[in-house]
């Protein structure tokens, strides 16, 4: 028996590095899921590892109003509802001072990493309440409860959505949908390479990374361990846990080592 058998999850960002080991671990706990993102080709090659009676895709930007309800419409439509929505799509932004920032990104990192956040929310609150519970589990960063030099779009929108997250929480309580982050760093997917190129940090080489010196655990960590910790938010494994900010981080919020 799976721990998520009879469940249907969408998972935004579901092309991406935690995305996809997100759908790959909740369809081998019994899930069905609606991987979206704006990356089609790279979604139905997950779509096909996994099975298509299990997982489907549809291609959308997650800060368009239109295109979030059809995202929520096609999984309603395919699977007969949703229990469980991962809103985990988000970009980096760029590496730069504030003074320096361009605008225009700073208006897109907030539009895609909380606007995106917002929308999910509001369209798939109803969806759950129709199902009498849910459980949403939204990707913040260490950066949601600490500043990075050079990356004020991205802190803020990752602070912004814990926000977000515990006002949901509040207003989902009373029909039994919970609301969580989880706050990773650093994990080995693209974004987290975009980054170090972005710091001017030294490429990799081998196993050897740049952030892993600063992380007490001396590595970086695995999609697939921030998608146990989305498992466990996700299952009524988690059935008290609202409002709560989890992180996965390899101790780098407790300090520098
Ligand atoms: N990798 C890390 O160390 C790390 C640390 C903290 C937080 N996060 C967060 O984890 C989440 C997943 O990131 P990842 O590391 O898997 O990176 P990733 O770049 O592999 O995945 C992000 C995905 O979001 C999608 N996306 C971007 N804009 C979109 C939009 N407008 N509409 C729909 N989809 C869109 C991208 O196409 C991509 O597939 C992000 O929210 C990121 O901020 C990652």
């Amino acid at each position: 028996m799976g721990k998520l058998d009879g469940k249907v999850a969408i998972i935004t960002g579901g092309s991406g590095g935690i995305g996809s080991a997100a759908a790959k671990v909740f369809a081998g706990e019994g899930a069905q899921v609606m991987l979206v993102d704006l990356d089609g080709d790279a979604m139905a090659k997950t779509v096909a590892e996994i099975g298509e009676d299990k997982a489907a895709c549809t291609v959308a930007d997650v800060a368009d109003s239109a295109q979030t309800q059809a995202y929520v419409a096609a999984a309603v439509e395919r699977f007969g509802g949703v229990d469980i929505a991962l809103l985990n799509a988000g970009i980096e932004g760029q590496v730069s001072p504030i003074t320096d920032y361009p605008e225009e990104m700073y208006d897109k990192v907030i539009a895609v990493n909380v606007r995106g956040v917002f929308l999910g929310l509001k369209y798939v609150m109803p969806e759950m309440q129709k199902r009498g519970k849910g459980s949403i589990v939204v990707t913040s960063s260490t950066a949601g409860i600490r500043a990075v030099s050079g990356m004020s779009a991205y802190a803020t929108s990752k602070h912004a959505v814990i926000g977000l997250m515990r006002a949901a929480a509040l207003e989902g309580a009373a029909d039994d949908i919970r609301v969580n982050t989880v706050n990773p760093s650093p994990i080995d997917t693209r974004m987290m390479e975009s980054l170090e190129q972005m710091h001017g940090l030294p490429a990799r080489d081998g196993s050897n990374r740049p952030m892993a010196r600063h992380t007490p655990l001396q590595r970086y960590g695995e999609p697939e361990e921030v998608a146990k910790l989305m498992l466990f938010l996700s299952s009524d494994d988690s059935s008290f846990c609202t409002g709560g900010v989890y992180m996965v981080d390899g101790g780098v919020s407790a300090g520098r080592v």
